[in-house]
């Protein structure tokens, strides 16, 4: 049992290394160092400089594929370092641009100073005096953002002081950086986090916090204290973490178990080492698309020359923008627009969600609709298109139509045939019949 555990392991340890590591080489990544202007504190805005850097990453520990490459002379060699990765993070694809292409990962590095959190979930993992000799080193906090959307990671990088040999020592991650989701559905927010186990940091324990905000409004999702294992603050209900996966893999993903209208915003995963943080942030929309109604339907029967008002009810849809238009299908099976009709204000719903109506008016003689057709109610929307029809039936035509006249005329021409058919078989059988009875007799 053991034997096979170990066996399993040892593959599940070189499928990684042959799909993260391995395969996919480390990339070179340039970078802003961002930071703060010396001389300038205490002013209302904080002066910031930006320089160009240039980052070697490594997964191994031995390589250093930097050393022979030349940097770019637009770089300063000051701002060149050398990043020691081991859980291979840095190296996911979508920090690796083609050679030649436009888009570039986004990176940015701030130094960054190691202090104790005065949170209430976070605190006691500075409770006893750790070893501050590790913490006098240069700390940088590096953020990503990978290709295409991919990947969002945020690294607190250790160097001791005066090299530009850097450690990776926590990684937060995450896949999902914009996430949609309809009503009512279960969303996952993907967070992830690696803390290097050879840190003395990383064995005293961890924290997890979520955050929402949207347009200047922020709240606690939930806050977990790894120390003791609990949930020190929940204030989302139904909001949850796979503490099993957490405390295994790092797997710190929020799970909302229903989605609600109001969930709609970002949401900021961050994680606490002692004197440690890093966070990355991932957005949440709720699409919903409407549900549809006409009414009158079925539509009454009209008479040329009235005017008749249809009404289209949008509702149960978010976000708030919806085009409503509506459209005409006559005989010919053309559809043609009728516009837009009276669209109304919005009405917002107790869960969250909009509604919206549009009135027509539909004159049918000035519309030219024929014998009627088919009226649809058309919603454009970010989570689809949806229609609603009815049929319209006009009555008593006071000019006939062409198919009308045609037919009249083709109804005569039947009946005139059908008169000379029948008077020619009785005439003509009658003198047949006399034929026949000549020749028997004969
Ligand atoms: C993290 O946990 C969630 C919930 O259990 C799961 O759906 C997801 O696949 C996990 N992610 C990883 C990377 O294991």
């Amino acid at each position: 049992m053991t034997d096979f555990s170990t066996i399993y392991k040892l593959s599940l340890v070189a499928a990684f290394c042959f799909t993260q590591a391995c395969s996919s080489s480390c990339p070179v990544l340039e970078c802003w160092f961002v930071q703060e202007k010396a001389g300038r504190r205490g002013g209302l805005t904080t002066a910031t400089s930006q320089e160009k850097s240039l980052l070697y990453i490594r997964a191994d520990a031995h390589s250093h594929s930097g050393d022979s490459q030349q940097a770019p002379s637009d770089i300063n060699p000051d701002r060149v370092y050398f990043v020691h990765d081991p859980a291979a993070t840095l190296c996911h694809r979508s920090l690796n641009a083609p050679e030649g292409s436009i888009e570039k990962p986004h990176c940015e590095i701030n130094p960054f100073f190691p202090h104790p959190s005065s949170l209430k979930w976070v605190a006691p993992l500075t409770d006893s005096a750790l070893s501050p000799t590790y913490l006098q080193a240069d700390w940088f906090s590096t953020a990503f953002q990978g290709l295409n959307g991919q990947l969002v990671l945020s690294s607190i990088m250790r160097a001791p002081t005066a090299t530009k040999e850097h450690n990776v020592i926590l990684s937060v991650t995450s896949k999902t950086v914009s996430v949609q989701s309809r009503l009512g559905e279960p969303v996952l927010l993907d967070c992830g986090f690696w803390a290097d186990p050879s840190s003395p940091l990383s064995n005293s324990g961890f924290a997890v916090e979520w955050r929402y905000q949207f347009r200047g409004d922020g709240r606690l999702v939930l806050a977990y204290d790894g120390r003791t294992d609990r949930l020190a603050d929940t204030q989302e209900e139904g909001a949850t973490l796979d503490f099993e996966g957490l405390h295994k893999k790092g797997n710190a993903s929020l799970i909302l178990q229903e989605a609600k209208v109001r969930h709609t915003g970002m949401y900021i995963c961050t994680v606490y080492l002692p004197y440690l943080v890093a966070q990355v942030a991932v957005e949440l929309e709720i699409v919903e698309p409407p549900s549809l109604s006409i009414h009158p339907s079925p539509l009454p029967l009209v008479v040329p020359g009235q005017t008749l008002t249809v009404h289209c009810e949008a509702s149960g849809f978010a976000p708030l923008s919806l085009d409503l238009s509506w459209e005409f299908k006559g005989a010919d099976g053309k559809s043609r627009p009728l516009g837009t009709g009276s669209v109304t204000g919005h009405r917002q719903a107790w869960d969250g969600t909009y509604s919206q109506s549009t009135r027509l008016e539909l004159d049918t003689t000035a519309l030219d609709l024929g014998r009627g057709g088919e009226v649809t109610c058309v919603a454009v929307h970010l989570g689809g298109t949806r229609r609603a029809s009815v049929t319209l039936n006009i009555i008593g035509f006071s000019t006939p139509s062409i198919e009308d006249s045609m037919a009249m005329v083709g109804v005569a021409l039947v009946l005139y045939g059908l008169i000379k058919f029948i008077s020619w078989t009785f005439i003509g059988s009658g003198s047949e019949e006399a034929d026949k009875q000549d020749k028997k007799i004969n």
